[in-house]
């Protein structure tokens, strides 16, 4: 992998698919933020594996396109169930696939078939706290501050190069739903940042880390706890 600038194939707007398992809001904040003709990607596809995915109802009221690949059919055979997934993905003329509470583990051959132009949003601050339940075991280890990532996506799970993080402090009455809530917002914030970086080409990897064209670091720290 080296820059995303050369996964693009066409210009204008690219065209993205979002993978969602369920309620859809993370998909939800990127479609609105695609609603501006300005921004540099169109949502095209809304696809999930879940035929009751709540977020299906969501892009249907948006007036996206929706299809369903369900995994069930296909057992164990994952790499069958991904190639399901990536004729649908093709048919659409898709460019870019957005990982948004896509539950399902991706096979390296379908990772490899996207490598460049698959983003995934994660509830933490990778590389702590990789799979689920990332804010009760960030509440049993104790942070103080605690946040979201968005990831190029490689065939292990929750890895990549990291595009954007958000950080949240972690207060001594926060509960996993608080949390859960505060964490939430920032991915929402930071998920349609990253898709316009990978849309505008100027998101370059080097070493497995992303560089980010015209983008600083902020200046300042968050400390946490205040008195
Ligand atoms: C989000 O918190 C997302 O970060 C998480 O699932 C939730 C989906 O919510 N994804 C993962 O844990 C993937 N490792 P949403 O359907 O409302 O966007």
């Amino acid at each position: 992998m080296t820059s995303a600038e050369k996964t693009r194939t066409g210009a204008g707007r690219a065209r993205v698919a979002i993978l969602i398992s369920g309620r859809g809001s993370n998909m939800a904040a990127l479609i609105e933020a695609a609603a501006d003709p300005a921004f540099p990607a169109e949502i095209v596809l809304v696809l999930s594996n879940r035929p009751d995915a709540a977020g299906l109802l969501r892009a249907a009221e948006a007036g996206i396109p929706t299809e369903v690949v369900d995994h069930k059919p296909f057992g164990k055979d994952r790499e069958a169930f991904d190639r399901a997934m990536d004729a649908v993905l093709r048919d659409h003329g898709i460019e870019i696939v957005c990982l948004a509470g896509f539950m399902r583990l991706l096979s390296a051959w379908f990772v490899g078939a996207w490598e460049g132009r698959m983003i995934n949003v994660h509830p933490a601050l990778l590389p702590s706290f990789k799979g689920l339940d990332t804010h009760a075991r960030a509440l049993t280890a104790g942070v103080r501050l605690h946040g979201a990532t968005v990831h190029l996506v490689v065939p292990e799970m929750d890895s990549g190069p990291i595009i954007v993080q958000g950080a949240v402090p972690v207060g001594d009455d926060d509960t996993e739903a608080s949390l859960a809530v505060r964490v939430l917002a920032v991915e929402h914030r930071i998920y349609p940042l990253a898709l316009r970086w990978l849309a505008e080409g100027r998101i370059m990897v080097a070493d497995g880390r992303c560089r980010i064209s015209g983008a600083a670091a902020p200046e300042g720290a968050m400390i946490a706890p205040a008195l």
